[in-house]
């Protein structure tokens, strides 16, 4: 029974993320894989899934959308769960008092949360370092409001994120 952690990741903050989740389903005794969705081939090799993908503009990186869109029918036959990398800052709301996770919910969710009724959808806080950014990536951060929704920092938030991979792994144990 192997699980695949399955991860977009453009600068590497969710692949950090789908490391640490497959680290913890492995130290909970299951057989687990971190792959950048891009590299994996042979998607009927394993028997449950976890999927993760940095948010830009409100969406998943296309090749997650379409590796999970691709292979729909196989991934939603077995326990799936989907994860999200985004909201950056230590604050857990934004300007108008709504909570930051939900409202960082990529649009995807609602799709993937129907097509493939997954055991679980999550939002992360994630990280960004603006010395390596894209010319395109730092431009979108000049602008007011960019500069602050994108505060630069590490604000992945560890402790929740191994409670989820606890979770995870007490669903599959069961
Ligand atoms: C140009 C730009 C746009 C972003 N747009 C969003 C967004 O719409 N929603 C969100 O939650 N996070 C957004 N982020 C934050 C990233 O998703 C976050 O930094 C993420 O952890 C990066 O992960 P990665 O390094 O794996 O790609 C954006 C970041 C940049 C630089």
């Amino acid at each position: 029974m192997t699980t695949l952690v399955g991860f977009s990741s453009k600068y590497g903050a969710t692949e950090g993320i789908a490391e640490r989740i497959a680290r913890k389903l492995r130290e909970a005794g299951q057989d687990a894989v971190a792959r950048p969705v891009k590299s994996v081939d042979q998607v009927d090799e394993y028997d449950s899934f976890v999927f993760g993908s940095s948010a830009y503009m409100g969406s998943w990186r296309k090749d997650a959308t379409a590796f999970v869109r691709r292979h729909q029918d196989l991934i939603k036959a077995h326990p799936v769960w989907l994860f999200s990398s985004g909201p950056l800052g230590t604050a857990g709301k934004d300007t108008q008092g709504r909570d930051l996770r939900k409202e960082s919910e990529p649009k995807q969710f609602e799709e993937f949360g129907q097509m493939l009724q997954p055991r679980g959808m999550q939002v992360f806080f994630g990280a960004l370092d603006p010395n390596v950014l894209s010319r395109r990536d730092k431009l979108v951060r000049r602008i007011p409001s960019g500069r602050e929704l994108l505060p630069e920092g590490d604000f992945r938030n560890w402790a929740a994120i191994d409670e989820w991979a606890a979770e995870i792994a007490r669903e599959l144990s069961a």
